[in-house]
């Protein structure tokens, strides 16, 4: 069997991570599905994972918990800032030097770019980064990557469309740093305010076809199968007027559904605010919350394989 090349890492980018080693990811979360509630426990047992979520989250922070819960660990951390010492002041270094000495592994959220991998050079336990500002969310992508195989049996040859804040939104960076290494089509739809950063995804060009357009475009959407849709990221925003002007911009409806492929998925990392109207959550196009529930499978498997070097 391959070496377990999880084991030990830090999870800060997912460019630190090849397409080898996320399909072993992929396999290993497929084969832990089919473990009994026993087995799984040995993964995590008596092994602590500690948090620290600087920023709101509901899915990452809940299914971290519930993926070392199913692996037999336990969880500790700071969701609440102000129940915390950083209400003090503590500092981020000194608050993951004291985590590091409580804890086996550690999630981070920060609302800085590069805090995680700051996190990582200070601690000894392996960071996974739970989103660093709007520089990346590396397993987000993993799932969603996870998803795309799971739902479309494939990744290569799709024609993926992404729609939304590509500005901000970290999840969209790794999911196209995570997509470079498969051979995909990729449009992204922004509003123009709202484009991506080019510095950002300077020599992804070279490795997958992508084109950028500011409006929805039938004849560019007809043939696509995948609509992953993002929230505009309200708290990145400096000028709440230019959020205001942003607000709203696009929706996906079920009407506008028509014009797409009859079986395109219709992904998002969730939250939700306005841009899928709730009428597209019942059709079977619409994967967001299964989504959300691979993210659970996906975070066991990849704790598993972090903190043990064989663990199937
Ligand atoms: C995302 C995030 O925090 O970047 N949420 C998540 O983890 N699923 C997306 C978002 O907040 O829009």
């Amino acid at each position: 069997m391959k070496n377990n090349r999880f084991f030990n890492r830090d999870v800060v980018s997912i460019k630190d991570f090849q397409r080898d080693d996320l399909e072993y990811l992929f396999k290993k979360t497929d084969e832990m599905k089919k473990l009994s509630p026993k087995e799984k426990d040995e993964l995590g047992k008596a092994r602590i994972m500690g948090y620290l979520f600087y920023e709101p989250s509901t899915r990452t922070r809940m299914s971290f918990e519930a993926a070392m819960a199913s692996i037999g660990g336990s969880s500790i951390g700071i969701s609440d800032l102000k129940s915390s010492s950083i209400e003090k002041g503590e500092s981020l270094q000194d608050t993951v030097r004291v985590m590091d000495l409580y804890s086996d592994i550690i999630i981070l959220r920060h609302q800085l770019d590069g805090s995680s991998k700051f996190a990582a050079e200070i601690s000894d336990h392996p960071i996974i980064n739970g989103g660093s500002g709007s520089e990346e969310h590396p397993t987000q992508a993993m799932l969603d990557l996870y998803t795309m195989i799971r739902e479309k049996k494939k990744i290569d040859g799709l024609k993926i469309c992404i729609l939304g804040d590509l500005k901000y939104g970290r999840t969209i960076y790794s999911l196209l740093y995570g997509l470079s290494n498969y051979d995909v089509e990729i449009i992204l739809v922004s509003p123009p305010t709202l484009q991506i950063r080019q510095e950002s995804i300077y020599g992804l060009k070279n490795k997958m076809k992508i084109v950028e357009l500011v409006e929805m475009s039938e004849k560019v959407f007809r043939d696509a199968d995948i609509l992953y849709v993002t929230r505009i990221q309200k708290e990145r925003f400096s000028d709440p007027q230019e959020y205001e002007k942003v607000k709203g911009a696009y929706t996906i409806d079920s009407n506008i559904l028509k014009q797409f492929k009859s079986d395109i998925a219709i992904m998002h990392p969730l939250p939700r605010i306005d841009e899928i109207s709730q009428d597209v959550d019942s059709k079977t196009n619409a994967i967001y919350f299964k989504q959300a529930s691979y993210g659970k499978d996906l975070r066991s498997a990849l704790l598993a394989l972090i903190l043990n070097e064989s663990p199937l």
